[in-house]
């Protein structure tokens, strides 16, 4: 293994390869061929090996190190021509990675064995062709071996060939690796290793873009030991400079500069080049602080696997262009390689568009890790998983860390490779999470960074607080994104910005491992899918997401492989835009004693020149207007006042505060008034076209100040039937009481909706108990509502008013044995064809009690069919929450208006909580053509449950008495 890219003058061997899937690697291949994409997984078109999804455990039962003797083999094979003018070179054949162990024959005979699925295999096949010749390559592909034991990640199984397979050619004296280190001050020090006829003489020459000539470095000989030996009889060589002026490269400003090396034989001409883009950067842990370039940078981490939906493990440069450049218009900074390496291309798009890198080896021994991380016959598979990946990996400036694999227990071979690659490679920190479990302030050799998963708030602030803290602590994963999920990001980022010690950590995962199936036949839709299958996270009629069974595959972990921040075509779920906002370069804050607004920003390298800003005014009875803004100069780290909006129509006459300067005569409304400057890049980035919406910083400027209820005189008599139920010519459904949600997957697993199930939420029934009118035609309807732990009063008052509206004030008290039910709150149905929703508070994106950073206080907008969020498994989706007000209409105009008391999680969706339960796939699903209406005065938070820490009491929904009111009338 080695750092020299040879991809520029290779011969691709891509394309359709002959292919046969054998029962067992001692089967004999026939002589029928089909067909088969290189690269390519058999699983995502063979329908007699197809996807299997499992997480923790193996999908045979067969103890380490053996398998089953039924063993899926792929067979490839194809003709190939050695170009003539390579007579006299080495020829070398390159395998970007297969699934699981490759086994290469030319022309029937033999050339080499790899493992390690996510790692190339490189063949010196000069012996076995002849220039000008033509060949036949075939490359073996065996499922399941022993190193099948230590791929036990958490994600489908697969078979193929899954990168790149390419021929290139070297001369017989060639650079076998360069080892860049540059330090962000200018320092730089590359290493040769140089094979070959060494006794011919040869030199190397190096040249960096924009700065020039790189000298040969000889002071440093064998008796050096601290700088590193450097032996010419080795073939070693070593250049170096100072580079004065230099632009570090950080994830925020991410500088590269060009390097060639050359090596020359001895009368001088060129043997061999090397080139890559390299950039000068520093990794250092002081402390308990990680420092890039010195700076204590927050890490806003994501995991990634490589994952797409048409192709299984199979991803093309544009596909990991396109993850990475979504990551960055997210917020976040860095991707743990989650959990082997990935395609070298991913790392140059993470040097060239600026993401830190956590790389990790391709270790995970889940479900036997106890019985290999001590096992001898493992060791050079970890060692070697390892001390590869940082072979190649090393000229990277992205990778700021090596990370050893995941969740293999803790043993003798983690401590082996973490020494080798610390010796191998003094600039980066080592992590391991296994090796700090159960004690993080230990001092445990394995990892220098104390990288939890899934440790609870509490947890890592009282460490950081403990004063035993000796690691930076950076989880990860955190913050597990199954479903409906993402709960308290807020909460977490408030800790992480404000707690020496914590340092930030990995959201798990980027994206929902969703395979697109076709429902007639079930199997996997493919590669050659047309266009239109699936947009916007949903599938098209006749396809649906797979998951964990949806093939046949058992055992299997159903739906826990849909667990991402985005859907399986990438579609940003609204949790995204959460974690956008708490990661925004640009903060707004307001100090409403002077009427000041103040711009920080939250950078370490960049001013604010690539940004421009707009405002948006968002007031609850005038509705948005957008005005011009001018971003202040504010320095990475600074603060800045900025000019409020000259046009800000009802600017707030607070106590004490003059109003508007020069608008005295702007009238003061009873509602509240926020807002927002929308901020978007200037000019193109390498990730976002001018223009592209970075954050929306939002401040109150005033709050609501109109008295609740509004007054009214009587309206005259409220219909409702017999058993106090309202009958109202706008709705289909009367309001009634809700206790309970469609589990989300953290609910589910987490063990919530089973007690919710427990006690009876789920069909809670109504028994009426009186009915009352009073003399103006107000009615009072009380009902219970019984459950196995104790019954449940509801109270409703309604009171028709003149202005046409209805006045409804709810009261429901549950018992204390109730102390934590889904919601409380009322649920109805409107009329059909009331399409369009309209609300003031935060939008335009999902938002639950414990999700709602991530939007705009303002007046939003939307189709009521687009306010739904298609999670794999349907589930609670679709809230909003501090909703103020909103109206239903329908093409003509009309339709209903709703005001609440007081900011509350509502839902419209076209979906009833059981049908929702019900069903495993949203084409189960059928839409109801009216809505489906909750107002809840209490919504328990998402939390994250299904992986880690359930919602935090703050927003858990308390037993006792909750009262909620509100108006409905038509428009
Ligand atoms: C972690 C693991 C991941 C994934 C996640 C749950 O324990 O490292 O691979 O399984 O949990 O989705
Ligand atoms: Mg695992």
């Amino acid at each position: 293994m080695h750092a020299v890219d040879r991809r520029p003058g290779s011969v691709s061997l891509d394309g359709t390869w002959r292919f046969q899937l054998l029962p067992a690697p001692d089967a004999e291949p026939g002589p029928q061929w089909d067909e088969a994409p290189v690269p390519g997984c058999w699983t995502m078109h063979d329908p007699r090996d197809l996807p299997h999804y499992t997480n923790v455990q193996m999908p045979f039962p067969h103890h380490p190190p053996l398998v089953p003797e039924a063993n899926p083999t792929g067979v490839y094979e194809r003709e190939f021509e050695v170009p003539a003018q390579w007579a006299g070179r080495r020829t070398v054949l390159h395998v970007g990675a297969a699934e699981s162990v490759l086994i290469a024959e030319i022309d029937g005979a033999p050339v080499g064995i790899g493992k390690d699925s996510h790692l190339a295999s490189e063949f010196d096949i000069t012996a076995a062709v002849r220039p000008g010749g033509r060949h036949t390559l075939r490359l073996t592909v065996v499922k399941w071996s022993d190193a099948s034991h230590i791929e036990d990640q958490d994600q489908w199984w697969h078979g193929g060939i899954t990168r790149s397979v390419s021929l290139h050619a070297t001369d017989v004296l060639y650079l076998d690796d360069v080892a860049v280190r540059a330090g962000h001050d200018g320092e730089l020090r590359v290493d040769c290793r140089v094979r070959g006829p060494l006794d011919g003489g040869w030199s190397v020459s190096g040249e960096l873009e924009g700065y020039g000539e790189l000298v040969q470095d000889t002071a440093h000989d064998a008796s050096n030991r601290e700088l590193g030996r450097v032996s010419a009889f080795l073939g070693e060589a070593r250049l170096s400079a100072i580079v004065s002026g230099v632009r570090p490269w950080s994830a925020e400003s991410p500088s590269l500069y060009g390097l060639t090396v050359r090596l020359h034989r001895g009368d001088g001409s060129v043997a061999d080049t090397s080139y890559q883009r390299i950039g000068f950067r520093t990794v250092e842990i002081r402390g308990r602080d990680l420092l890039v370039n010195g700076d204590r940078v927050l890490i806003r981490g994501v995991n990634r696997h490589d994952f797409h939906p048409l192709t299984g493990r199979v991803v093309t440069e544009p596909d990991m262009r396109a993850d990475l450049v979504t990551m960055k218009r997210f917020g976040f900074n860095a991707v743990r390689t989650s959990h082997y390496p990935n395609d070298p291309v991913l790392l140059d798009l993470a040097d060239e568009l600026g993401l830190y890198v956590v790389d990790e080896a391709d270790i995970e021994s889940h479900d036997h890790a106890h019985e290999i991380a001590d096992d001898p016959r493992y060791l050079p598979a970890f060692v070697e998983r390892v001390s590869r990946m940082a072979l190649r990996d090393k000229n990277h400036p992205s990778v700021i860390v090596w990370s050893l694999g995941n969740e293999s227990d803790y043993g003798a071979h983690h401590d082996a490779a973490a020494a080798w690659v610390r010796r191998h490679d003094p600039t980066r920190p080592v992590q391991y999470e296994g090796a700090a479990k159960t004690d993080w302030s230990s001092t445990g050799i394995a990892s220098d960074i104390v990288c939890p998963m899934y440790a609870s708030l509490g947890e890592i602030t009282a460490h950081a607080r403990s004063g035993e803290q000796t690691k930076p602590l950076i989880l990860c994963e955190y913050s597990h994104a199954m479903g409906n999920s993402n709960g308290t990001l807020a909460d977490h980022w408030a800790e992480i910005e404000t707690t020496p010690g914590l340092q930030g950590g990995f959201i798990w995962e980027f994206r929902d491992h969703g395979i697109l199936q076709r429902t007639a036949d079930g199997r996997p839709a493919g590669p050659a899918t047309a266009p239109g299958a699936y947009a916007n996270g949903i599938t098209a009629p006749g396809y649906r997401w797979a998951y964990g069974g949806d093939f046949g595959d058992t055992p299997n972990d159903g739906v826990f492989c849909a667990d991402g921040m985005v859907f399986p075509d990438r579609t940003p779920k609204p949790a995204m835009y959460e974690h956008r906002e708490l990661a925004a370069p640009v903060r707004l804050s307001y100090d409403p004693a002077s009427g000041t607004a103040t711009v920080h920003n939250r950078q370490y390298v960049r001013d604010l020149a690539w940004l421009r800003a707009e405002w948006l005014i968002g007031g609850e009875e005038s509705g948005n207007r957008t005005v011009p803004a001018e971003l202040p100069d504010v320095p990475p780290g600074g603060s800045a006042p900025i000019a409020l909006p000259a046009e800000l129509p009802e600017f707030p006459r607070l106590p004490g505060h003059p109003g508007l300067p020069g608008h005295p005569e702007l009238p003061a409304e009873g509602g509240e008034l926020w807002l927002t400057l929308r901020v978007t890049t200037a000019d193109d980035q390498s990730w976002a076209p001018a223009g592209t919406e970075i954050c929306t910083p939002s401040v109150r400027l005033r709050e609501r100040t109109a008295a609740w209820p509004p007054p009214a005189a009587g309206g005259g008599a409220v219909e409702t039937d017999a058993d106090g139920l309202l009958v109202h010519p706008l709705l289909t459904a009367p309001p009634v009481l809700g206790l309970w949600r469609a589990p989300t997957d953290n609910d589910l697993l987490g063990g919530a909706a089973a007690r919710w199930r427990d006690w009876g939420l789920d069909a809670l029934v109504r028994k009426p108990v009186s009915v009352t009118r009073d003399g103006e035609g107000r009615v009072t309807a009380v009902a219970e509502y019984p459950t196995a732990v104790g019954t449940v009063v509801h109270e409703q008052v309604f009171t028709a008013r003149a202005d046409g509206s209805l006045l409804v004030e709810e009261t429901a008290t549950l018992p204390e044995a109730l102390h934590d039910v889904a919601r409380v709150g009322s649920v109805l149905e409107t009329a059909a064809g009331l399409d369009t929703m309209e609300w003031y508070g935060p939008g335009p994106w999902e938002s639950y009690p414990d999700r709602c950073a991530g939007g705009a206080v303002a007046r939003h907008r939307a189709p009521v069919d687009e306010l739904f969020t298609p999670y794999l498994r349907p589930q609670e989706s679709g809230g909003r929450s501090g909703v103020r007000s909103f109206t239903l209409t329908g093409a003509d105009g009309s339709g209903l208006a709703v005001r609440l008391d007081a900011p509350r999680q509502v839902s419209v969706t076209r979906h009833r909580a059981a049908d929702l339960a019900a069903a495993a796939h949203h084409d189960e699903l059928t839409p109801l053509d009216r809505s489906v209406v909750h107002i809840d005065a209490a919504h328990r938070g998402l939390g994250t449950a299904s992986c880690g820490p359930d919602t935090l009491p703050p927003y858990l929904v308390a037993p006792g008495t909750h009262r909620w009111s509100w108006t409905v009338r038509p428009v």
